[in-house]
This record gives structure tokens, sequence and C-alpha cells, in this order.
């Protein structure tokens, strides 16, 4: 290894349980969430949405760390290591390099929509918004800060601009002071804060009940109704199917090269079944559980159900960013709760985004011999520049085009590519064998045979049925408004330079390397 000195280790269990969970608990279980299941039919979302936990979300989970445990073993701390390391094929390497692009490109867009969310804690408790009382200024509210048109609170991108160098820098700060200084203690301390406002959120919006007794039907329980009493007809509709296994994709971080890292930085016979299982039930908890609580009951209680499922569609973010902050204007203290539900936002984001960092760090800690300073250092100014396009593109659907090839995307194409390799290539004997050493309990004989056939095979469905069904029109951007196109090819070239990029940096590690010494 180009590194010969120690990795970092976590230092405690309960400190790496909490940075996996923290990795996976963020934006996803609370706003993005909310808004899959009430585009997708509420009940009828959360079958397939079950079906995938047990046969893509947990298999996915033990398959990474066992592959980033493994890794690590071989002081690999990123998936272009780590895939060498189970495939002795030349090009392994390169399909690592899929893992660094997907988490670096996701933490590009991922840190602005966390710094409005801490703009929008101060926002609440300082009541800017409670004057934009409809969805139109409220939007009008959202849409000024985000210099996407302009508004009567923000004249300019500038207050969002600051925040997101905040933001940023908090991100890199922590990422600098390492694994177990930086991210372990974070998680130690966000966590636990993260979990307690979601359950005071949560127990306040049960007990709002119905809170204008004139209109029954808006009740929080006709929320919760809507999300636990599936349609059945509706789960003929394959785009369903689909928005569930995204959803869990996403909301566990599976499929982004994040997990793998973490992973890494165990001892080779710490337990990882156990870990594994406690991290996605977590993230479980915290997304069907509070995240199921409280953003569809509110809105329905308020709002009524169909409005709700007007604001689901109108996008990503109008359930978090109108609806709620409509919502805490109409509460006692709801300054308050605002403050709570966008910090516990925060929170959860951060969490996640040090891990989308940690990959490249990694990877040019352990394959060029970087300091972590200049592994940080060199990422920040990456991510520094590409971010400039989010924030200034973003009403041209920068944010999203970005979102959608690497966080929707690419998450399926990284976890069949993972699966493949270390099911099938290095061998389900083999593979089942590394992830169940040192584990706290053996996982289910059942789980070898859904990680070796099911798993790949509904991802390949996935992918098939995207090829058949979606990619001519989207490659060919048949349903963008003539005025984004060339900022959704702009950000297409952007993402090809920065894979490119890491294709290139992946065989100059190798290079370099190999004329040291032979690899593995
Ligand atoms: N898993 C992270 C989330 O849910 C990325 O936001």
């Amino acid at each position: 290894m180009p590194n010969n000195t120690e990795r970092e280790q976590w230092a405690t269990k309960i400190g790496l349980i909490l940075a996996v969970a923290g990795n996976a608990v963020g934006l996803g279980n609370f706003l993005r969430f909310p808004v899959q299941a009430a585009q997708n039919g509420g009940g009828a979302f959360m079958i397939p949405y079950f079906i995938f936990f047990l046969l893509l979300g947990i298999p996915l989970m033990w398959i990474e760390w066992g592959i980033g445990r493994n890794g690590g073993r071989y002081k690999h701390g990123s998936a272009p290591g780590m895939f060498d390391v189970i495939w002795k094929n030349k090009i392994a390497k390169y399909f690592g390099a899929l893992g660094l692009f997907i988490s670096m490109t996701i933490l590009i867009y991922y840190t602005y929509i966390e710094s409005w969310t801490l703009g929008y804690s101060i926002f609440s408790v300082s009541k800017l918004y409670f004057d934009a009382d409809t969805a139109e200024t409220m939007k009008n509210f959202l849409y000024s800060y985000q210099g996407r048109e302009e508004g009567v609170h923000f004249t300019n991108i500038l207050p969002a601009y600051i925040l997101m160098l905040i933001t940023f820098s908090l991100n890199f700060w922590i990422l600098y002071r390492g694994i177990s200084k930086g991210i372990e203690r974070l998680a130690k301390i966000a966590m636990p804060l993260l979990l307690l406002f979601a359950t005071i959120l949560a127990v306040r919006i049960i007990l709002l009940g119905t809170p204008d007794p004139s209109v029954p039907e808006n009740s929080v329980w006709t929320g919760f109704g809507f999300i636990w009493n599936p349609d059945f007809t509706l789960l003929g509709d394959p785009k369903i199917w689909l928005a569930a296994a995204g959803q869990i994709f996403f909301t566990l971080s599976v499929g982004m090269g994040t997990i793998h890292a973490y992973a890494s930085y165990l001892k080779p016979k710490d337990d990882i079944v156990l870990s594994g299982l406690t991290t996605a039930s977590t993230n479980g908890f915290a997304e069907v559980v509070l995240g199921a609580t409280i953003a569809i009951p509110v809105a329905v209680a308020f709002f009524g159900l169909d409005a709700t499922k007007e604001f689901a569609k109108g996008g990503a973010f109008d359930l978090g960013f109108v609806s709620m902050p409509l919502i805490f204007q109409r509460l006692p203290v709801g300054e308050l709760f605002g403050f709570l539900w966008f910090l516990l936002l925060f929170f959860a984001g951060i969490t996640s985004s040090v891990a989308m960092g940690q990959p490249v760090i990694a990877f040019l800690e352990d394959e060029f011999g970087m300091d972590r300073k200049k592994a940080v250092g060199l990422l920040a100014i990456v991510i520094l520049i590409a971010v400039q396009f989010v924030v200034f593109f973003l009403k041209y659907g920068f944010l999203d085009e970005m979102d959608y090839w690497a966080g929707t995307f690419g998450l399926v194409v990284f976890a069949f590519v993972e699966t493949i390799l270390f099911m099938w290539v290095f061998g389900a004997d083999k593979a089942w064998k590394e992830m169940n050493e040192g584990g706290d309990f053996k996982i289910p004989g059942m789980f070898y045979y859904i990680m070796k056939y099911i798993t790949p095979l509904i991802l390949f469905v996935i992918m098939v049925w995207w090829l058949i069904n979606d990619a001519i029109p989207i490659l060919l951007l048949e349903h963008v408004s003539p005025e984004n196109v060339p900022y959704i090819w702009g950000a297409r070239a952007l993402m090809v330079s920065l894979f490119v990029g890491l294709l290139l940096m992946v065989k100059k590690a190798w290079t370099k390397y190999s004329n040291v010494e032979v690899k593995n």
C-alpha cells in the first residue's frame, strides 16, 4: 500500500452503529419518503416498500458491510480497492469508481438541500415566514430563497449562498476531524437529538386529532388511514414498485458506496450481522414510524387529503418546505416546532452528507497515501466548484438531473454490480462466510438464496424495465422544457467529467502502485 500507516478505527460500537444509522437516516426519511408515499397511493406504496426492504434493503446492507469490512482488512476504504480484492481482474477497480462517483455526486446537491433546512430552522424561530400564510406565498418564500423567482422576503440568493457555505464548511470540518473524532462524535450528538425532536413532533401531531371539528374528515387519523390502508388495486402499476425500490435504496444509503467506507474501519472480526440489521431497522423506524407520522398526517389534518396529495405532486420539497411552515403558523408556539422540524432535518442531513464525503477521502488516503488534510481539502475544492452550478442553475433542473442519475439510477446499477461481484464472482459461499464472520448471530439461511438469486434478479428486472420504458425519452430529454435543455446537458457533462476524472485517478493510483509492489 502507498499508505502504510495504521488506518483509523471507530472508538466505540455504539458510535459506529449511530454513525451508520446516521448515514442512512437522512432527508430521505423525512422529506422524500412522505412525498413518495403520497404520490404513489399511500398504503399501496407500503406493500412493495416492505417487500423491497426484505429483498433488497437488508441483503444489500449485509453485502455492503461485508465488502467494506473485507476491504478494510486490505487497507481499502473505497470501492475501487474493495472490488479489486474480491475480483482478481484488472477492470474490477474501475467498476469501483462508480461508488466514488455516486457518493460524491449526491454530496454535491445534498449539502445544498441540507443548508436550506438550516436556513429554515432560523426562519422558524425568527418567524420570518409567518406572514406567508397561503400555499402560493409560502412557495414564493421558498422559490425566492432559492433564487428561482422574485420574492418579497428575498431579493437575491445571497442568504441561501451563505447558508450553503456554512453547511459546506461544517461538513468538511467534521470530515477533517476524522472517523472517531469527527463523524462518530457528530453521530453521538446528532442522532439522539434527531430521534428526540422527531418523537416530540410525532406526539404533538398525534395529539392534534381533528384541528377543525367542523371538518371531521380533515384529521390526522385520515392521514394515518391513507398511509396504512392499502388500496390493493393500485399494486398492478409498476411505477409504484419502482418508486418503492428507489426509496429503499435512497433511504438506506445502499448502492452509494458510503456504507462500504464506514465498514472498512472495523476490525476483521467485528460483528456486522447485528450491526447491519440494527442500522437498517433504525432507519426503518425513523422512516415508517417517525417520518410517516409527521408530514402526511399533519398536512391532511390541516388541508385535507386531496390538497396533501397536491402538495406531494408539487415536488420533492413542497410537503417539507411549504406545507409544514404553513402548519407551524397555525400551531401554538409553532416557531418552536418549526425550529425542531428543520433542525431535525439538518441533523438527519449532515450525518448522511459526511458519509458521502468519506469514500473519496478514503480513496485519496488509502490509494494515494495522502494525509487527511490534503484529501479533505482536495475533495472540498471539487465539491465547492460543482455546487456553484447546482445553486445557480437550480431552477433549470440541474439538481434534479444529478439526483436522477446519481441518486436514483446509479444506486440500482452500483448495487447490481456489487451483488454480482460479491455473490457470484467472489462466490456466494465465501461471501456468506465473510459476512457471518464474528457475527453476534448467524444470518438466517434463506438470505443466502435471497442474496444470491433474488436480489440480483430484482435489480436486473428494474434495469431492463428502465431500458424498455424510460431510457429513450429520458436520454433524449423528451419531457424537458426547451429552455432547460442546455442546463440538463450541462449537468450531464459535469457528471461525465467527474466520472471520467475518477476513472483516471483510479488508473493512476494503480499504475503508481504497481511500480512499487504487486497489489494484494
Ligand atoms: N440515506 C440518506 C437519506 O435518507 C441519503 O437521506
